[in-house]
């Protein structure tokens, strides 16, 4: 192309944009005249996003993506899936939250830290993915501030709005805004499209890829309160009555992005949990300069404050409201709870002026089968197990984690430490640090803000100490009321001197006492301990299958058990105390092994939230309802004879063991310990009883050798669930004997299948080397290129072009006009594109969709006519082809058509994706998964339609159960 054609080509190529954007313009300013609703509106954006696969290496494959000129120019120039013409319609369709690594198949070149999926620098054909969704404005919301909220997108994300871009956002674990308002087409539809690039690692854990929390949609008047703009604290004179008296501050950024002056009356309101007003401020004669932001702060008397506690996590909700002009123009709700805190360098942590151990754990976000797209009410279940435990505390290592997390531990009652990804002060680190602390400082679960973990270059050096006082110091100015720790691996210099509170990672590599000693004035606690590794239900090392023993070894040298642990901090009640390494086993990260492992097993609870036998270890330690547990099982065929190591974990007083009614003698239970018994093996029950300081038995718990499988049972965590798309129910697969037992050492593989409103969104079994998949979809294919070939013809609509063996080797190649600005399109055309159809496409459903060609158009495939002269049609055309229309091999779509009237009208690329693509949908094979050890897990999620999900599980030789969960 010589300078001039280029430059006549570029200037057409911006006169058409030019032309559509005027057309949209149009259509918002005829909108303007209607007057706006002025309310907050939140809206949950997880459904109907169109899904593909690009590649991080190849730009074809990437869908030509940013390869047009001025793409990343000019505004409004997206290009590729970017642009708001590109054809989503053959792309699958996906509900948020959606981790597409944990669909992909494990391999061994994909990263051993990060699960072993097919993704990463290896994989560039798996690691980038596209996410577009259609939704529509109404023409009344002109006038409002419309924003769009990512709660999290693992990572590296772009995201434009109808081919305007709006931003990139490298963090896989901060939450991101952006305001949409003057993209947006009123009364109209509108495409975000959300790019996604999980090539390269954030942390040294399975952290997923795609948009795996929410996103949401918020629309306010133009005076409203700010992304964020509250912040309540509260004072309690501490030690704290049953109800004392409380004073809460809120205080508010109110913004007005509209062009006028506003005048208001800003008000303040506390509803307590039964949504009684408590307390009222009025601020009146407030007033706004336009484009400007304000604080307001109000003071409220709550007399009879309900404490928020572990025991008894109280919420109340500050209602915001803004009265302009004598309307309510905006209304924002922010949960709190009253409560006081307190890290003290001699005594450790306090709630409520009361001392609590912190008997936390790490934890990172994924679980089995869904990766991290974890829905809420998982977050919860993963919640409710921890406190099953008797744990009170989780630091979301080592990043922010979902806000719906938080939201479960304020509703729960579980304390929280939240974690910073990486720490630094450039602008960027900073943001990340500040977004952190502004989403989640009203939160009455989080009581300590952690800068970062283990960095090793700021641990020795003077950049650690001068970098940890500047993060601390601008946390501070944030959130005055919470202090900030870092978790450190060495102490004594570097960033250790600087930190509020002493964070220690495993007491072995630190000189706890002496440091307490150097730094009296500093707070004191354990943030990772232990991370020793066992094997849910394993008794013997195992290593050809990546299997460890359940049981607490002591310490190697480098790390401490889990009793050392614990023990060591209730030596040291100057200190706050611990979070073992970890609460959940998760993928990568899987030492002592290499691959095949494929996960971590740190865990006191597998990747499914069944109990290893440290949960129960713990929960002896940290529950008072009493428990007896014994391990190990009592299926050793062959071990006759021979001694087997058993263990008690219990809370009684004293503990009787019995081999088939026999006793092997009553031992009193040490406190924070365990007992352990050498017992020859022999076929039977082995049971032991607990206790109590009479002599009363409280509880026991019995292991039984039992028969071969039999029978399979499925006992949910919740028999009814909403509705709503979203919830979910975990359920435990067990495979029995016939008498009931679950036998210890099974491992079926069961099949599932699901009847009614719901579907199974994932299958685990927390078998740390398991390769069987985590999710049985359908694949969906698209061929987007039918490489078509064109001739001028006279008005005809059929033959003989239409014929599959017709001759068209003399036609041109059909091109864009765009690049062409003397060409003449014919008043008619044909038009013959290809496509293959490999063998072996058996059962898929196959879906041609089109757009028009023309102002009229016939459509044939292999020669069959779909539609015959139809008339031009913004959305274009969908069918789904019968079977025996199509032919292993090549097939051909013919078009016959007659030209634009105005050649803008056609916006698509000849000579690119074309104007239609084949969608090939292969539908999944049955779900199902092997029991690990007697277990295994599936999760239903229910639809929006309230009726009885059945599920149901066979296996070969096993009786099958049926399990039905209602929606409601
Ligand atoms: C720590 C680290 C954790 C995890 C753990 C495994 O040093 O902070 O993220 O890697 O070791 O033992």
């Amino acid at each position: 192309m010589n300078t001039t054609m280029k430059t006549l080509s570029l200037f057409r190529y911006m006169f058409l944009i030019l032309a559509y954007a005027a057309s949209s313009l149009h259509a918002q300013t005829q909108s303007m005249q209607t007057s706006a609703p002025a309310v907050r509106e939140r809206i949950v954006l997880d459904a109907d996003w169109h899904f593909a696969l690009g590649d991080a290496d190849n730009q074809q494959r990437d869908f030509d993506f940013a390869t047009v000129p001025f793409f990343f120019a000019k505004a409004g120039y997206g290009d590729g899936p970017a642009s708001p013409h590109f054809e989503d319609r053959t792309w699958r369709t996906v509900e948020l939250p959606h981790d597409w690594a944990v669909e992909l198949p494990f391999d061994q070149r994909g990263g051993g830290n990060h699960g072993s999926k097919a993704i990463g620098r290896n994989f560039p054909q798996n690691s980038v993915g596209w996410y577009r969704k259609t939704f529509t404005i109404p023409k009344e919301d002109l006038g409002r501030r419309i924003g769009i909220d990512f709660d999290g997108v693992y990572r590296d994300s772009q995201v434009w709005v109808n081919g305007f871009y709006l931003g990139t956002e490298p963090s896989g674990y901060s939450s991101f805004h952006y305001d949409m308002t003057n993209y947006l087409n009123y009364g109209a539809s509108n495409v975000i499209v959300v790019r996604v690039n999980a090539t390269l690692e954030e942390g040294w854990f399975y952290e997923g890829a795609g948009i795996y929390r929410h996103v949401w949609m918020t629309k306010t008047g133009p005076l409203h309160v700010a992304h964020d703009g509250t912040f309540v604290t509260t004072e309690v004179d501490e030690p704290a009555a049953g109800h004392p008296a409380s004073d809460v501050t809120a205080q508010v950024i109110v913004e007005n992005d509209g062009e006028n002056h506003a005048n208001f009356t800003l008000v303040e309101e506390i509803e307590d949990a039964a949504g009684k007003i408590v307390a009222r401020s009025v601020m009146d004669n407030a007033s706004a300069a336009p484009a400007a932001s304000s604080d307001y702060r109000a003071k409220m008397a709550v007399p009879d404050a309900h404490l928020w506690s572990l025991e008894d996590p109280y919420l109340y909700k500050l209602v915001t409201t803004i009265q302009s002009d004598g309307k309510q123009v905006d209304r924002y709700e922010t949960t709190f709870g009253i409560r006081t805190i307190r890290f003290d360098p001699d005594h450790g942590f306090f709630l409520n002026g009361k001392r609590v151990e912190l008997k936390g754990t790490n934890d990172h976000q994924d679980h089995a089968g869904v990766g991290v797209a974890l829905p809420d009410t998982l977050n919860a279940f993963r919640v409710e197990r921890l406190k099953a435990m008797g744990s009170n505390a989780i630091r979301t290592s080592h990043n922010p984690p979902t806000p719906e997390l938080l939201d479960a531990c304020d509703r729960l009652g579980m304390l929280v430490l939240d974690e910073n990804r990486m720490m630094g002060t450039t602008p960027q680190d900073l943001d990340q640090f500040r977004r952190m602390i502004v989403r989640d400082r009203n939160h009455p679960s989080v009581v300590l803000w952690s800068i970062g973990n283990e960095e090793w270059s700021l641990e020795w050096s003077a950049f650690g100490e001068r970098i940890t006082r500047d993060m601390q110091a601008y946390g501070r100015r944030l959130d005055p009321t919470r202090p900030f720790t870092v978790a450190l691996s060495g102490s004594g210099a570097g960033n250790s001197l600087a930190t509020d509170v002493l964070g220690f990672n495993y007491y072995v590599q630190h000189h706890i006492d002496e440091m307490h000693a150097r730094f009296p004035l500093k707070p004191v606690v354990g943030t990772e301990e232990s991370s020793s590794e066992h094997t849910r239900g394993i008794y013997a090392d195992d290593l050809a299958h990546q299997h460890l023993v359940a049981y607490d070894f002591e310490a190697d040298g480098h790390h401490a058990s889990v009793e050392d642990s614990w023990k060591f901090y209730l030596a040291r009640p100057y200190a706050a105390g611990l979070f073992y390494w970890t609460g959940f086993d998760y993928r990568g990260e899987t030492t002592p092994f290499g691959w095949p492992a494929i996960s971590s097993q740190f865990g006191m609870l597998d990747t499914c939230g069944f109990f290893k036998d440290n949960a129960y270890l713990l929960q002896s330690w940290w529950t008072a309802k009493p428990m007896v547990h014994l391990l190990p099982h009592w299926n050793w065929p062959g071990r006759e004879g021979r001694p087997i190591n058993v263990r008690v974990y219990s809370n009684a007083d004293a503990i009787e063991l019995l081999l088939n009614g026999r006793s092997l003698g009553r031992k009193p239970m040490p406190r924070n310990s365990h007992l352990e018994w050498t017992v020859n093996y022999e076929p039977g029950t082995l049971e032991a009883r607990g206790f109590d300081a009479e002599g009363k038995e409280i509880a026991s718990d019995a292991a039984a050798t039992t028969g071969p499988a039999a029978a399979i049972q499925l006992i949910p965590d919740s028999e009814k669930i909403t509705a709503d798309g979203e919830s979910v129910s975990v359920v435990t697969v067990r495979v029995n004997d016939a008498a009931g037992r679950m036998v210890p050492v099974a491992d079926n593989l069961v099949s599932f299948g699901l009847a009614g409103p719901g579907k199974i969104i994932g299958v685990g079994n927390g078998d740390p080397a398991s390769h069987e998949p985590d999710k049985y979809i359908e694949t969906v294919d698209s061929v987007p290129d039918l490489d078509w070939r064109t001739v001028a013809i006279d008005s005809r609509n059929s033959d003989p072009e239409s014929k599959p063996g017709f001759d068209d080797t003399s036609w041109d190649k059909a091109r864009d006009p765009r690049w062409d600005e003397h060409r003449v399109d014919p008043p008619a055309s044909v038009f013959r594109g290809q496509f293959i159809l490999p063998a072996g496409a058996g059962n898929a459903a196959i879906t041609l969709v089109l757009r028009s060609v023309g102002e009229m158009q016939s459509i044939y495939v292999n020669g069959h006519a779909l539609g015959v002269n139809l008339a031009r049609d913004p959305i274009g055309y969908t069918y789904k082809l019968d079977r025996d229309l199509l032919v292993e091999g090549r097939n051909v779509v013919t078009i016959f058509s007659t030209r634009f009237q105005n050649k803008g009208e056609q916006l698509f690329h000849w000579d690119g994706p074309g104007p239609a693509a084949v969608q090939v949908v292969t539908p999944a094979t049955q779900w199902k998964r092997s029991a690990f050890n007697g277990l295994a897990q599936v999760i239903v999620q229910s639809t929006q339609r309230a009726g009885e999900i059945k599920l149901t599980a066979t296996s070969p030789g096993l009786q099958p159960a049926q399990l039905a969960i209602v929606t409601q």
